[in-house]
Formats: structure tokens, C-alpha cells, sequence
């Protein structure tokens, strides 16, 4: 196991109707307040309403910049990053999934700084100091709520990339699965493929003595495992959307990762096809994690087998532990187009057209990934094993 620091310092509040407490929450943060959301999902369902209520309780001045979209924007960042900076705000909340928090991270990273926020993420600069933040989670997926990182998408040449510092961790997140009642379907599904991805990135390790964290990673797929048909079949399951809620923050908050290196090729993979394509994270997630799984097994077909028999039930064949592995990964697929993801780019109406680009451009800062490092070639066998 590796030396690790964990730690995690946002408050989270979980429960039915826990955002009447928003106000009370941000209050401490200052009385000037950036309320950020995304396409109007939450005005439909009336949360717009009672955060905007409950802010004003506390005497709270609210200025609003809505309009994030999924896979957020730049542009959009820089108008909120002006904004805080004329009207001299102090906090930013943050009403949304993993689009509108990661906008508002990337905002709160903008206003301590005189240069243009891309530099952040193209790594012409580092980011040293945030305006606080807070969530109302509305779509359990990205993790975002409780992470240190965030990922725009810059109009310009497509890049999606990404940002990190601890100070972009959000001061609190409140958590209510009954605000995940509305969401359709394809975007619940995308949000737990999502999460399982955040904990197979974790999963696939070269770190040797770390079961404590295997069984955690292995539970934790099991359980969102157990709850994902559920609350499709039944939307207003308040029990199976609390477990899987749940999930999405445990999936993401770091402790799943202590002690390992993690992977994250898939991930960097997957942003390159959001980046120009458009697609939702998760619907990429589930075409390319089965690929890299075929692509990278060999190293590690111990580690494969293992999954395969704790997360998926596979029967060990210690005579052909390959063919165990082998298994384990069609399960997962299996599983991906069961709950409604395409799994192949096809299903996606993705063709090759872009492959050469999105492979140059993932790996132009080095290779991918960790378990298996992956160059440009790797990368393109593993969109030819996606088709
Ligand atoms: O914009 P609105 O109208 O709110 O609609 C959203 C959006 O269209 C809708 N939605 C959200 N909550 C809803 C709802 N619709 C009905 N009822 C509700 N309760 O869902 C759509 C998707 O929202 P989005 O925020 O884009 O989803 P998600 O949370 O999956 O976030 C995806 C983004 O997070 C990034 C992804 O790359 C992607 O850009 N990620 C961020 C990470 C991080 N910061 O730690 C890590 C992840 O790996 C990921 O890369
Ligand atoms: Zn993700």
C-alpha cells in the first residue's frame, strides 16, 4: 500500500428536503451570492424556487447565471468569472449535476486571477485559490460535489480537459434523492455508469496489499449494481435512489482511491469523444471502459479474474483464469447496455472520422493511464476496439 493524506472536508448533508437549509448554509460564506444552474431542469422542478427562498431568508443577495450545458463551456466560465468580479461576490452555489458544479468551480477558480481561466486547464497555470463554493445536487454521477477537480470543454478546438486544486472542493453539498425523482431515465443511467467507472478507475491498480480498498471499490459496484434496474423501473424509489446517490459521492470522494495509484485512461479517453462529439460522459464511459478492459487484461489477469468473480459472480476456473476474465468483462458490458448505454461507438452514430485526431490530441501531453501507460497507437486500438 502506498503512504496517502486523505482528506475531505466537504459537509454533506443528506436527505428529504434538506435544501431548505441552503440559506443557512451560505450565509456563511458572505451575503453575495453567484446562484449558477444549468438548462432549467431545476426551475420545472421547483427547486429553483426554494433555494431562491431560502437564500432570501437569510438575507442573501443573489445574482444568477444560469444556462450551463452539459460538457460546460468556457465562454460561459469566463461571463461568471467577470460577473463575481464586478459585483464583488463572495460565494458561488452551485444547483445542478456535474456540468453546472464544475462551471462553478472553474468560475471560483477564475476570480483570484488576472489572466484568462483556460490556462488552468491547458496547463499554463496553476490553480493556488477559489471562492468557496457550495451544491444542491440534483443527478448522482460525476462526483463532482465532493471533488478537488473540475473538466470544461473549450469551443475552441473541442478540448475538454481538466483542473485540479484541493480548494475547489466544494465548503458543503446537500444531497436529497428526491430530487433525483425527475431525471430521465438515459441520464440516471449515465450517471451510474459514471460512477462505477470512477471506482473501476481506482480498481485497476498495480498496487500490491490494498484489499481494504478492493473490497470498499467491490461493494460499492455490487451495491450500485444491485439498485441501477430499480430506479429505472421505478423512479420515485426513495430507498434505491438514496443507495445510489450515495454511491455517486463515495464513488468519487477519494477514499476509494487511498493507498493506489488509479488508472483514469478511460476517462481521458472518454473526454476526448464528449469533447467533439457532445455526448453525456457516461454514454462515452461505457463504450470505451469495455474496450480498454479488452485492450489492457493481460497485464493483470489475476486482477481481472477477480473482479469478474467479486463484483459479477463468475465462477473462478483456476485452469483458465483468462476465460474468467474474459467473462467478467462481457458482464460489465452486458450490464452497461442492459441499463440502456450504447457500448459500442456505433450505437452512438460516432464513425472513425475522428479517431487520429482524438487520439493525437489525448496523448499530446504523454501517455495515458497508469496500469497499462497507453501512446497514441494504444489509444487507437483501443477507438478500433470501441467501433
Ligand atoms: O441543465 P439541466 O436542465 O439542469 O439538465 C441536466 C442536463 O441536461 C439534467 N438534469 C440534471 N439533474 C436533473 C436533470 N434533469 C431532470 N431532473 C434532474 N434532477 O441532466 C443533464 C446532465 O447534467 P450534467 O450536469 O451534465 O450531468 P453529470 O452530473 O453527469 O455531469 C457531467 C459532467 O461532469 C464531468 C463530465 O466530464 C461532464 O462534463 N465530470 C466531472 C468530474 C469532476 N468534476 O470531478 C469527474 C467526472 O469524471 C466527469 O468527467
Ligand atoms: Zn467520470
Amino acid at each position: 500500500m502506498q503512504d496517502f493524506v486523505f482528506q475531505n472536508s466537504t459537509k454533506l448533508i443528506f436527505g428529504k428536503d434538506k435544501e431548505q437549509f441552503v440559506g443557512k448554509e451560505a450565509v456563511a460564506y458572505g451575503r453575495k451570492l453567484l446562484l449558477h444552474y444549468g438548462g432549467g431542469s431545476i426551475k420545472s422542478s421547483g427547486l429553483y424556487d426554494r433555494v431562491k427562498e431560502s437564500l432570501k431568508d437569510q438575507g442573501i443577495e443573489v445574482f444568477e447565471l444560469g444556462g450551463v450545458k452539459p460538457n460546460p463551456r468556457v465562454s460561459l466560465v469566463r461571463e461568471g468569472v467577470a460577473l463575481c468580479k464586478e459585483h464583488d461576490i463572495s460565494f458561488i452555489l452551485a444547483v445542478g449535476g456535474g456540468s453546472v458544479i464544475d462551471s462553478a468551480k472553474a468560475i471560483a477558480a477564475g476570480v483570484h486571477y488576472e489572466g484568462d481561466v483556460w490556462d488552468f486547464f491547458d496547463g499554463k497555470a496553476e490553480v493556488t485559490d477559489c471562492l468557496p463554493i457550495g451544491v444542491v445536487l440534483t443527478i448522482p454521477a460525476a462526483g463532482s460535489e465532493s471533488s478537488s477537480g473540475t473538466v470544461i470543454t473549450n469551443e475552441e478546438g473541442w478540448y475538454k480537459r481538466s483542473a485540479m486544486h484541493p480548494s475547489m472542493r466544494p465548503q458543503f453539498a446537500i444531497l436529497n434523492p428526491v430530487l433525483t425523482y425527475t431525471l430521465p431515465a438515459y441520464q440516471t443511467a449515465c450517471g451510474i455508469t459514471d460512477m462505477m467507472a470512477h471506482i473501476l478507475e481506482r480498481y485497476f491498480t498495480n498496487e500490491k496489499n490494498v484489499e481494504l480498498t478492493d473490497r470498499l471499490c467491490e461493494g460499492a459496484l455490487k451495491t450500485i449494481i444491485n439498485h441501477a434496474h430499480t430506479v429505472l423501473e421505478e423512479p420515485t424509489n426513495y430507498d434505491a435512489r438514496a443507495e445510489i446517490m450515495w454511491a455517486g459521492t463515495i464513488a468519487h470522494n477519494d477514499m476509494l482511491g487511498t493507498g493506489r495509484i488509479g488508472d483514469w485512461a478511460s476517462h481521458d479517453i472518454e473526454h476526448e469523444i464528449s469533447g467533439i462529439y457532445d455526448i453525456a460522459h457516461g454514454a462515452g464511459l461505457a463504450i470505451v471502459f469495455p474496450a480498454w478492459m479488452k485492450h489492457v487484461y493481460k497485464h493483470d489477469i489475476n486482477r481481472f479474474a477477480q473482479f469478474a468473480n467479486r463484483v459479477w459472480d463468475v465462477e473462478i476456473d483456476l485452469n483458465n483464469l483468462e476465460k474468467t476474465a474474459l467473462a467478467g468483462i462481457r458482464k460489465t458490458e452486458e450490464f452497461f447496455s442492459s441499463i440502456g448505454m450504447p457500448i459500442t461507438l456505433k450505437e452512438a452514430n460516432i464513425g472513425d472520422e475522428h479517431f487520429s485526431e482524438m487520439a493525437k490530441k489525448g496523448t499530446e501531453r504523454g501517455p495515458l493511464g497508469n496500469f497499462v501507460p497507453l501512446d497514441e497507437t494504444n489509444v487507437l486500438e483501443i477507438f478500433n476496439l470501441a467501433r
